[in-house]
């Protein structure tokens, strides 16, 4: 949101480097004085959680490939090191482990957030999409990552993933070849992994500085979904109200994500990569880490051929397009109301498929086989139907509730009420005790 610059470089140096390279005032308007709605709740306070996880992962990842050795000979052994020998090396290797399940948790709040306030709609569509590139990344890397320690759910998870890539019809094969650096999982895929794992998480910044960028033309969203029509009324600066709530909401976060590395580090994790990899030996069922859950379901509930696409095939494009068909969000929410808080009948079925998603990831962790399947395919039929048939039909079919003409007026409204009918006991209006 274009607002003039309040920014007053004071000092000598502050002066010189403002007319060479305003960098100081470009933090100062996009962190400082940012007009930003002043009724957004807690669930906006996940993108600035999500930007602490990637700095936390940046770090402890950078600290552990310091004493991490990329070869099947020595991988799980440098690990093992880390854990006994480096100074708190087990600290570095617990938190970047869980944070990136924390990452995960933090995202898909952030991400259902951002479905039921419509944050998607015009004119946040390249925010949006941009978010979902950030996602892709963050799951190649995690994927890459979680095949490091060289244990066996390591080896076995990259097997079977990486062989998805060989139902692709004609070149599917050489795909696997090249993933592979050879004719299996091995040496040389253990290196590219490493590597990429290191590049990844980089490419995530930039694409998050671009994600920030997109934000700030149109300006945030909020919960009640109306555009600021005046400024003064309807925003508050970033600093120090947002800054302060979400330094607030990071350090709670930070204290559930402590209970984990400090109390349970390996809750989340599978004890069967605590046993060195062995291409001899299968484990008796291969999962993957939770939060891929979902989509391992959807990939594995295509248990049949479709015309010419046979089940394998037809469950590697059901779990890409469960992720592909987020680009398209943006078009086919055919709604001109962005927040769901006035569209009942959305809100449901937005519900619905909250549930539908923790069903899949309960799902992916099941046996694929008997009445598991078949919910699976019922629970994939929904996530699709949400967004390609119930989306698009409701923006023409439901009517939505009254809008409030604006921000202030929709957080006014209930100061109003808590004015007339004040609560009794603590914090509410007392009656003046009598003279
Ligand atoms: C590393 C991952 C990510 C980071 C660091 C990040 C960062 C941010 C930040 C700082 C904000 C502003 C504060 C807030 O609204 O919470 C934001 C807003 C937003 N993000 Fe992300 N984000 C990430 C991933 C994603 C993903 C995966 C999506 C969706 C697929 C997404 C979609 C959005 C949307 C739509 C908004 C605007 C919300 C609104 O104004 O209502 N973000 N993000």
């Amino acid at each position: 949101m274009s607002h003039p610059s309040t920014y007053n470089p004071s000092t000598g140096f502050e002066q010189w480097l403002d007319k060479r390279m305003p960098i100081v005032r470009l933090a100062h308007d996009s962190f400082v004085d940012f007009p930003t709605p002043k009724n957004l709740n807690y669930w906006y306070t996940f993108g600035g959680i999500l930007t602490v996880c990637l700095v936390i992962q940046i770090i402890t990842g950078v600290i552990l490939a310091m004493h991490y050795t990329p070869h099947t000979d020595y991988a799980f052994e440098s690990v093992e090191h880390i854990m006994r020998d480096v100074n708190y090396g087990w600290l570095m290797r617990y938190v970047h482990a869980n944070g990136a399940s924390m990452f995960f948790i933090a995202v898909y709040l952030h991400m259902f957030r951002g479905l039921y306030y419509g944050s998607y709609k015009e004119p946040r569509e390249v925010l949006w999409m941009l978010g979902v590139v950030i996602f892709l990344l963050m799951m190649a890397t995690a994927f890459m990552g979680y095949v490091l320690p060289w244990g066996q759910m390591s080896y076995w998870g990259a097997t079977v993933i990486t062989n998805l890539f060989s139902a692709v019809p004609f070149v599917g094969d050489q795909i696997v070849t090249l993933l592979w650096g050879g004719f299996s999982v091995d040496n040389p895929t253990l290196n590219r992994f490493f590597s990429l794992h290191y590049l990844l998480p980089f490419a995530i910044f930039g694409v998050v500085i671009l994600h920030v960028w997109a934000l700030h033309v149109p300006g945030n969203n909020n919960p009640s979904g109306v555009d600021v029509k005046d400024v003064k009324k309807d925003t508050v600066p970033f600093h120090p109200y947002y800054t302060v709530k979400d330094g607030f909401a990071i350090v709670v976060f930070l204290i559930l994500f402590a209970a984990f590395v400090f109390f349970n580090p390996n809750a989340l994790g599978h004890a069967d990569n605590y046993v060195p990899a062995d291409p001899l030996v299968t484990p008796a069922s291969i999962v993957p880490e939770w939060y891929f859950l979902p989509f391992y379901a959807i990939l594995r509930a295509i248990t049949f051929d479709f015309l010419f696409i046979d089940a394998k095939l037809g469950g590697v494009i059901a779990m890409f397009s469960s992720i592909l068909v987020l680009f398209a969000l943006p078009w086919l929410d055919t709604s001109k109301v962005r927040s769901m808080r006035y569209r009942p009948v959305a809100r449901m079925w937005f519900f619905l498929f909250v549930i539908v998603c923790l069903m899949l990831g309960w799902l992916g962790g099941q046996a694929a086989e008997g009445v598991y399947v078949t919910l699976a395919q019922i629970c994939t039929a929904y996530y699709f139907a949400f967004f390609l048939i119930i989306l698009p039909l409701l923006g023409v079919m439901e009517t939505p509730k009254p809008l409030p003409k604006s921000i202030s007026e929709a957080v006014l409204k209930k100061t109003k009420t808590v004015e007339t009918s004040p609560a009794p006991g603590i914090g509410g209006a007392q009656p003046a005790p009598a003279e």
